[in-house]
């Protein structure tokens, strides 16, 4: 399928399926619009008449164009309060038309959106990006071929000029959501710490990135006490994965991002119960596959930035060595913690990660991880949870953010609920009191934080879709990719 920008508009354009973009209180039919119903014999005021169409977002109609006319079908998508358009609105009105003309089994589809900002470029890229994904379908694991394949031969997005590089950066952002999600979405019989480290070396070989992967006995020497109490019950072994991305010449600034790869948690002995999501629990990895799939775009998009991709991958599993309620760990910067709870596996994994990457000496970190149970209560499905030692760190994430058309919320670092964490018998629990869990968890990272601007993002809600949400299908989604990219090239 191809995606080109064009300077034809709705009244040149002919082919399959149109679809035009309409405000609420832009329903009535004047202007160029009345001009192509005109061309259409009437049928866009017929469809405006005879179904609820009132240009809100989500309410979409399409019919069928009768007699000789330049085109088969029109489609007349809501884009809400003209007072709400943001860059996000476009995207989502991508997504939405492009569902609605799979579903129509539509040839050839043109595309009539309002233009965000006078920005054209960027326009194109948010309804490539919208288009691009909503037609994504995983069919890795099914045994038969899709009963309906996509008929859907081009895609043209009328009076935006010539875009291709806008296009062609969407497509290189996708490709990374793409990624991010695959690996999400295998399930952990498919996806160990074993297959993830292959996966990113093939990865990081057709895109020339650099790769060093630490095994069990380097993350020994390293000390990485947290990390391998996670790992001690596994059958499969660790792999401490680091990715890194040089521009030619002097980089502009050097950044890392540190992604939880935990492959499976059942919790270990604190075993998760029926009924606590454990059956979706392969995606506790959903931070490393963001920082893979950020990698994979950032690599082809090639950015002055040196950008360096980290997991320290590895199941929580139950076993005869699996570690103990109560175990003292020694993290790699010589700080002690009694395991209290053996389901808060993450911040151990990422307390290692987050000392190995400080000693590269970034200007930056950012983590990424399905940390919580309790930053879903606070923020629900929608929303990730942002901590941050720096104001500018924090604001350039929102930016990016806002851009991407992924939300995040930015929460406190109060350090007077570190005290929930205190240990007797070492520095510190793992695990404090439910109130306030999620702050709690984030404080427990910034421990193995010294100097470096470091934010951390808590994606447990956003990972994973249990249902079609804008331009996500349901299953993984590669929050926050689209993010990462935009931060890293910013
Ligand atoms: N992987 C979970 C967090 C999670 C929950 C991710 C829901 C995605 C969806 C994490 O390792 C965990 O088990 N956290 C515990 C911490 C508790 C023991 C303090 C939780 O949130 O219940
Ligand atoms: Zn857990
Ligand atoms: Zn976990």
């Amino acid at each position: 399928m191809q995606i080109q920008a064009t300077d034809k508009t709705t009244l040149t354009w002919s082919g399959d399926t149109l679809a035009v973009g309409l405000f609420v209180g832009g329903v009535t039919v004047t202007g160029e619009l009345a001009e192509l119903d005109e061309k259409l014999a009437g049928t866009i005021k017929e469809l405006i008449a005879e179904t609820d169409f009132d240009g809100k977002a989500g309410n979409n109609v399409v019919t069928r164009v009768g007699g000789d006319t330049p085109v088969r079908k029109i489609m007349l998508v809501g884009l809400g309060e003209t007072d709400h358009f943001k860059l996000d609105t476009v995207r989502l009105a991508g997504s939405a038309i492009a569902r609605l003309a799979k579903s129509q089994r539509s040839k050839s589809l043109a595309i009539s959106l309002p233009i965000f900002d006078n920005n054209p470029a960027l326009t194109a890229q948010a309804i490539t990006e919208g288009v691009t994904l909503a037609l994504y379908e995983d069919r890795r694991f099914k045994s038969e071929p899709e009963e309906h394949p996509l008929k859907l031969e081009s895609v043209e997005l009328l009076e935006l000029g010539n875009q291709d590089a806008a296009i062609t950066k969407a497509q290189q952002i996708c490709d990374g959501v793409i990624f991010a999600k695959e690996l999400v979405a295998a399930p952990a019989n498919s996806l160990t710490s074993v297959t993830l480290a292959n996966a990113v070396e093939a990865m990081a070989t057709e895109h020339g990135l650099e790769l060093e992967i630490l095994e069990k006995e380097d993350c020994e020497k390293l000390g990485m006490g947290a990390y391998l109490g996670v790992a001690q019950a596994s059958d499969i072994p660790p792999k401490f994965i680091h990715l890194t991305y040089k521009p030619d010449g002097t980089p502009r600034r050097k950044l890392a991002i540190v992604g939880k790869g935990v492959t499976f948690d059942s919790g270990g002995l604190n075993l998760k119960p029926s009924g606590s999501g454990i059956e979706t629990m392969k995606m506790d990895m959903g931070g490393a596959g963001a920082t893979f799939g950020a990698a994979k775009a950032i690599a082809q998009l090639k950015p002055d930035v040196e950008v360096h991709f980290i997991s320290a991958a590895t199941e929580n599993m139950i076993s005869g060595h699996a570690m103990h309620p109560g175990d003292i760990l020694t993290a790699s910067n010589g700080k002690t913690i009694e395991v209290n709870n053996t389901d808060a596996e993450g911040r151990l994994t990422l307390a290692d990660a987050l000392v190995f990457t400080e000693k590269l000496g970034v200007d930056a970190i950012v983590d990424l991880a399905t940390l919580t149970g309790a930053c879903v209560i606070a923020l629900g499905d929608d929303i990730a949870g942002l901590w941050s030692t720096d104001d500018l760190l924090a604001e350039q994430l929102k930016t990016a953010s806002e851009i991407g058309g992924e939300k995040i919320w930015q929460m406190p670092l109060e350090d007077k609920y570190f005290e929930g964490m205190k240990s007797e018998i070492a520095d510190m629990t793992n695990v404090g009191p439910r109130q306030g869990g999620s702050i709690t968890a984030a404080l427990f990272l910034k421990q193995f934080i010294q100097e470096t601007p470091w934010a951390h993002i808590d994606i447990a809600g956003t990972a994973w879709a249990d249902k079609e949400s804008g331009v996500n299908n349901a299953g993984a989604t590669g929050f926050p990719v689209r993010t990462l990219v935009n931060w890293v090239c910013s």
